[in-house]
């Protein structure tokens, strides 16, 4: 399921992240792709030692710990520190699928990876291109949006990122070990948490059919969830 969550960041502040990262030390992208990536990966990242990725990377993080929908979608276990990317100039990613296990730099920390997320950080009005596209049981699905808004797909899937024609396309990329580990169960929990969210203001606190159904809610996720 790919799950769209509109202005993670406010329009100012992805433009303030957007300007910094304008006029960062961008590196070649293949120096961190894997060797099976190796071969289709040309793009330009920020290095992960660079003190820029980790200012921005923790604005991002702090932004990500207060936002329901993002909590309620991802049931987040642990979060890989966001990373930043930029294509131009002709610059794509080719098929391929997210390493499962990806270590922490300068930790103990490995972060399975269940969800991949993609912050927009510039319009997609901004460059022709640059559509991130998903393998996924109904089909491929083309994502591009506006600056500031984040894309949830399962990590399982085959993507790709396609050429970049005109302009810059520039994002922050990173992936969620969620507490709930299988797809299927994570889009339940995240249904019903939405139905009983939007039932919510509707009905008295005390309303015993809104409590039994967040009784459900907690019970499952007992049942599924790993911390
Ligand atoms: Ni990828």
């Amino acid at each position: 399921m790919l799950i769209p969550i509109e202005k993670l960041l406010s329009r100012d502040e992805a433009a303030q992240l957007q300007q910094k990262l304008r006029q960062a030390g961008w590196q070649d992208g293949l120096a961190t792709a894997g060797s099976l990536a190796a071969g289709v990966k040309q793009n330009l990242q920020l290095d992960d030692e660079d003190p820029l990725a980790a200012e921005l990377g923790n604005f991002i993080l702090r932004r990500l710990g207060r936002h329901p929908a993002f909590i309620s979608a991802a049931l987040p276990a642990a979060i890989y520190p966001p990373k930043f990317n930029c294509y131009q100039d002709g610059g794509h990613y080719g098929l391929h699928v997210d390493s499962a296990m990806m270590a922490v730099p300068r930790s103990q920390v490995t972060v399975r990876t269940d969800i991949s997320c993609t912050l927009f950080l510039n319009d997609a009005s901004d460059y022709d291109g640059g559509e991130l596209e998903i393998e996924g049981p109904f089909g491929v699905q083309q994502v591009k949006l506006d600056a500031g808004d984040l894309i949830l797909y399962p990590s399982t899937s085959l993507h790709r990122v396609t050429p970049v024609t005109r302009g810059a396309r520039i994002a922050s990329f990173f992936w969620v070990q969620s507490m709930v580990a299988d797809a299927t169960r994570r889009a339940t929990l995240f249904d019903l948490d939405q139905g009983i969210q939007s039932l919510t203001p509707r009905l008295p606190a005390d309303d015993p059919e809104l409590l039994k159904l967040t009784a459900v809610y907690h019970n499952l996720l007992r049942q599924w969830g790993h911390s």
